[in-house]
């Protein structure tokens, strides 16, 4: 299987930054084809994004999105918007949004099982806080969002989902956590996997994020506990995003 890679821009890179940012990054084409990269602009890039990759191999995704299928929301964007623009992936409960929208594991739930109806590959963003990890009570914390942000998918027939591990006190520091630490909370989801989704189980990605680099990256992605990365600060920049995704292949 290819590594995963998903670039989350969060609220950074306007329109024109991003056929900038395109051009460099699209220019070794054979080397992104060698792994599932996916591009997570902000709403209202996505558009653009999606017209100058149609045809690259790379997908684009978007990082949020509401559980309704329409109605009065002022401000939210729907699956079916996100589908009509053809985004492969959309992150559901990022850390962020958990913190500063405070998105609850229900809301987290119904996006999951949105976007599978809207054929939109949810990626369901787990991980606990320092205080959690400090506490010991990380295994529990992640063990809880696994399950309520997957209760609503025993109806859902063609299964397709991702999971990612985001420690909160790794995310934009600088101080990615150790892989051993990193493939034992992965190993941790694939048993709450199994007892919730016992047929599936074993085909969903768990992927890392939390300040992975063109240098720690290899590290982390083993092929076995944890089959790819999804990655802030680093996706930023073109040439080093290239680079991190050269590591994998
Ligand atoms: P950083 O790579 O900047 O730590 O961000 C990780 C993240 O939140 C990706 O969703």
């Amino acid at each position: 299987m290819k590594p995963i890679v998903i670039g989350n821009w969060k609220m950074n890179i306007t329109s024109q930054e991003a056929k900038v940012y395109l051009g460099t990054f699209l220019r070794k084409l054979e080397v992104l084809k060698q792994a599932e990269v996916t591009l997570c602009p902000a709403g209202p890039v996505i558009p653009t994004v999606a017209q100058m990759l149609e045809g690259t191999g790379v997908a684009w995704g978007s990082q949020n999105a509401h559980w309704e299928e329409r109605g009065a929301f002022t401000g939210e964007v729907s699956m079916e918007i996100l589908q009509d623009l053809g985004c492969r992936l959309v992150l559901c409960g990022h850390s962020e949004r958990r913190k500063w929208f405070k998105e609850s594991d229900f809301e987290i739930s119904r996006k999951v099982e949105q976007a599978l109806a809207h054929n939109i590959v949810p990626v369901l963003c787990v991980g606990e806080t320092f205080d959690e990890r400090k506490a010991q009570k990380h295994e529990v914390v992640v063990i809880e969002q696994v399950r309520k942000g997957t209760e609503r998918l025993s109806n859902i027939p063609a299964l397709a989902l991702i999971v990612a591990y985001e420690p909160v006190w790794a995310i934009g520091t600088g101080q990615a956590i150790e892989p051993e630490q990193a493939w034992e909370m992965a190993r941790l989801i694939r048993s709450v996997l199994r007892e919730v989704l016992p047929s599936g189980a074993e085909s969903v990605p768990i992927i890392y994020g939390g300040s992975v680099n063109e240098i720690n990256v290899a590290s982390f992605v083993d092929g076995d506990a944890i089959s790819g990365v999804l990655v802030g600060g680093t996706s930023l920049d073109p040439e080093k995003f290239h680079q991190l995704i050269a590591q994998l292949i």
